[in-house]
């Protein structure tokens, strides 16, 4: 099948504003929005920017605004977003090139809440910090965030707030708080409230 890839591109370097790019391509229903970025520029316009490294959904490098909505390109499928393809660059982030933003906004937000274990007093054997399974089980799905930005950049307060840590934090503040190892809740939890007028 033949699709349109519409790009909004820009460099600093040299264009006033964002503008378009059009590219047709012949892409597989079974394609990812990655292979087509990646053909266009490999065949295309090597002057395309943006960024990927694992292709399989891990990393967290490759999320962009695809026909509206954030995605990772590297797990959006051609047969799910149709023929006719708008990919922009995520929102709220200053633009570096074409696709590519400034990440550094997001990972403020991230090491706010400090994202480590915090745990001064000693193990209780001396040894391990042990964990029953139970325990684990409290904070398994917040592990599960890449960082990709997808969730905090799709956020309009995100766009216009620069006190708002943004979701992808919060998350991973829940993710130590209801870590029973970890002793760093308050200083967590501090931040947080700091936030509480933010939505107001
Ligand atoms: Fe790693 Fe898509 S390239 S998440």
């Amino acid at each position: 099948m033949e699709v349109l890839v519409r790009i909004k591109r820009f460099n600093p370097e040299k264009d006033e504003a964002p503008y378009w790019a059009e590219y047709k391509v012949q892409a597989q229903p079974s394609d990812r929005v990655l292979d087509l970025l990646n053909h266009i520029k490999w065949n295309i316009d090597g002057t395309l920017s943006y960024r990927r490294s694992c292709a399989h959904g891990i990393c967290g490098s490759d999320a962009v605004v695809i026909n509206g909505v954030n995605r990772l390109a590297c797990r959006e499928l051609v047969k799910n977003v149709g023929s006719r393809i708008e990919i922009e660059p995520i929102r709220g982030l200053p633009v570096i090139k074409d696709l590519i933003v400034d990440m550094e906004p997001f990972f403020a937000g991230y090491k706010a809440i400090h994202p480590f274990l915090i745990a001064d007093d000693p193990p209780a054997d001396g040894k391990e910090r042990r964990q029953s399974p139970a325990e684990r089980a409290r904070f398994d799905d917040t592990t599960k965030c890449i960082l990709c930005a997808a969730c905090t950049t799709s956020c309009p307060i995100f766009w216009t707030n620069d006190v708002y840590v943004g979701p992808a934090a919060i998350v991973n503040a829940h993710r130590f708080i209801f870590d029973s190892r970890d002793r760093g809740a308050s200083i967590r939890l501090d931040v947080l409230n700091s936030q509480a007028g933010v939505w107001r």
